[in-house]
């Protein structure tokens, strides 16, 4: 089966919502693979999956790694890969020889990166020589230490026509999408109206194009989550469960019990 494709997602503009969740694991991409239009592999990965405090620490073979294995389970989705802190801000050429290495190392379609107007250059560097990249604006995890935190963005209205101008500079760069993260409702309403490729929401209302969450976070795997998420399943709850029968059954000598023994 072939693939979504990139330009496929960029015709979505205005249309049914785009539906998408990070992945970071061959079997639970497989699961996601049937109903998101694409997968993100975002360096997220570094705090869910390898208990960072942030983002700065995930290196590009890491994401490589998590991205080979996400390649490997699906077969439908569109799989982005995030571009880590670090690998892509000094130039358009630096950005390029990471970004292919991406690609070729886990076969994915595109490549996201965080950065509006001061990113421009580089989207325009990358998609010129085949490689689409999703942008990513607002809330942009990487800047943390500059921004002195998570922020939700455009609570000051004078700030709006900055982020409006990030948008539009990616967008006329040849970005095929643009997430927004953390921002205010009117914020991300107007900056959808603003621009012609889809924007796909994070903490950024259902005025968006289409939305991502952190599947971690969507299963309620972690136990704190912020008010954007909202958890549909109880998948920590589960494991506990799980682990601590088998704890009592080990202890008890009822596993393994007659189906699970070699006569
Ligand atoms: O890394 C990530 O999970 C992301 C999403 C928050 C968009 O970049
Ligand atoms: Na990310």
């Amino acid at each position: 089966i072939r693939r979504v494709t990139v330009p496929q997602i960029a015709r979505r503009k205005g249309g049914e919502p785009i539906v998408s969740l990070t992945s970071y694991h061959a079997h639970t991409a497989a699961i996601v693979d049937e109903v998101a239009d694409f997968i993100l592999v975002g360096d997220s990965l570094g705090m869910v999956m390898h208990g960072m405090e942030s983002t700065l620490g995930v290196s590009l073979d890491l994401m490589i790694m998590h991205g080979r294995a996400v390649v490997r389970g699906t077969k439908k989705a569109l799989i982005v890969v995030d571009l880590p802190f670090g690998s892509y801000e000094e130039s358009p050429a630096e950005a390029f020889r990471n970004a292919a290495r991406i690609m070729k190392e886990t076969g994915c379609g595109a490549v996201k990166l965080e950065g509006g107007r001061r990113m421009a250059e580089t989207v325009r560097f990358l998609t010129e020589r085949g490689i689409p990249v999703m942008a990513h604006i607002g809330l942009t995890p990487q800047s943390t230490n500059v921004m002195g935190g998570f922020r939700t963005q455009g609570r000051d209205e004078e700030s709006w026509p900055l982020h409006e101008e990030d948008a539009r500079a990616v967008a006329e760069a040849g970005a095929f999408a643009i997430v927004l993260e953390g921002m205010v409702e009117p914020l991300a309403r107007r900056i959808t109206g603003q621009v012609a490729v889809p924007t796909i929401g994070i903490g950024a209302s259902a005025a968006c194009d289409g939305q991502v969450l952190v599947l971690e976070d969507m299963l309620g795997l972690n136990p704190w989550t912020p008010k954007f998420v909202k958890v549909y399943g109880q998948l920590g709850a589960m494991i506990k469960q799980a682990v601590e029968e088998y704890a009592a059954e080990v202890r008890s000598r009822a596993f393994p019990g007659e189906d699970n023994v070699y006569r």
